[in-house]
């Protein structure tokens, strides 16, 4: 980082809240139940939890969403939530993060997906999933693809958060990635790791290591095992860029015709891994389209989700926190 000046990020950074982003994808809503366990239920060997607090928190592609508008940025969410009174809840949660939810659409055919998590004592009792991950029918395909066609002049960037939920399919891709990219604008995917062959010709893609090496077919146990897959990847799905994440290591950027590129993470302490993945494919696609190189942006990236590791749950990063730390990391002092 000491070779970039901090200028170069700052420039990038400052054109965050003119941009507006539209990210597609599985919603969910987290609900976390705190309580305290004194006793053993008569009824069964299961601990009886009094209730004292409950949270909800928008997940899954949600909290890229979140991450995108901590970060200032104009979002507009699009996905699928039932016609009850999570979906409701979800909403609500969302528009209190100045998230856009029009392009929410109601199926009541099925629930709004939700994880419920028991915590007592700071442990994990019991986790509750409530889902119906079967593909969306083609109404709701249709309703997706009309508020994309409709609102893409107005936004500069698309992300695709597939979770494997059933809102991303190829029939929704092969209507969306060619149009947006013909209005010569960013598809960025954060994978599936079985939907692979979907994402032909988007501009990124952005899969862990263990995502990264089911697509390649072959384990990968070094780094030149990485850059093996990376190169297939980029080939094979003629994207411009592939960004493989390495969790404690940083993460790999391959470009077309260029060498692959390591950036590594500096040490620091990490509390919380959970949702660096999102914070990634967001900062990532929100530096892009505010004029960062791939690798400028991947360096960026790299920092905020550095930042969100150490605090708790999936959280996100400001842009003053962001610009502080590019600050430090540029004039070496991390
Ligand atoms: N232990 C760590 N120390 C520092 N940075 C980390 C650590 N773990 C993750 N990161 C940062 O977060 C990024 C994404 O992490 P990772 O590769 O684990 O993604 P992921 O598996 O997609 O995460 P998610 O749980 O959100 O799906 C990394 O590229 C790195 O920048
Ligand atoms: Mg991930």
């Amino acid at each position: 980082m000491k070779k970039y000046k901090y200028s170069t990020f700052a420039n990038c950074v400052k054109n965050f809240s003119k941009k507006r982003i539209l990210v597609i994808g599985d919603l969910l809503l987290d609900q976390y139940i705190w309580g305290d366990v004194s006793r053993i239920s008569p009824e069964a060997p299961v601990p009886v939890v009094w209730v004292q607090k409950e949270d909800y928190v928008p997940g899954g592609a949600c909290n890229v969403a979140n991450n995108l508008a901590a970060l200032g940025a104009d979002v507009s969410l699009v996905g699928v939530v039932g016609d009850d009174l999570n979906g409701a809840l979800l909403k609500n949660e969302l528009e209190q993060r100045n998230i856009r939810i029009d392009g929410i659409v109601e199926d009541s055919d099925r629930p709004t997906s939700q994880k419920t998590r028991v915590i007592a004592h700071n442990q994990q009792v019991v986790r509750i999933d409530r889902e119906n991950i079967d593909v969306v029918g083609s109404d709701v395909i249709k309703k997706i693809v009309d508020h994309v066609k409709y609102n893409i002049d107005e936004v500069d960037g698309v992300i695709i958060e597939d979770y494997g939920k059933g809102v991303v399919t190829p029939d929704l891709l092969k209507a969306i990635v060619p149009f947006v990219r013909k209005k010569g604008k960013m598809v960025a995917v954060d994978p599936k790791e079985n939907h692979f062959e979907y994402y032909r010709g988007v501009s990124v893609i952005t899969p862990n290591h263990h995502e990264a090496a089911k697509a390649a077919g072959f384990p990968l146990k070094n780094m030149i095992d990485i850059c093996k897959a990376g190169e297939k990847l980029l080939k094979k799905l003629r994207t411009d860029n592939i960004l493989i994440t390495l969790g404690e290591q940083g993460m790999m950027l391959f470009e077309k015709d260029k060498k692959p590129r390591k950036i590594p993470t500096l040490a620091q302490e990490v509390f919380d891994v959970s949702g660096a993945g999102d914070t990634v494919i967001g900062t990532y696609t929100l530096a892009m389209v505010s004029g960062a190189s791939p690798i400028v942006a991947s360096h960026i990236a790299n920092c905020a989700a550095g930042i969100v590791v150490g605090k708790v749950g999936a959280a996100v990063v400001s842009v003053d926190e962001l610009l502080t730390r590019l600050k430090m990391e540029t004039r070496g002092r991390v």
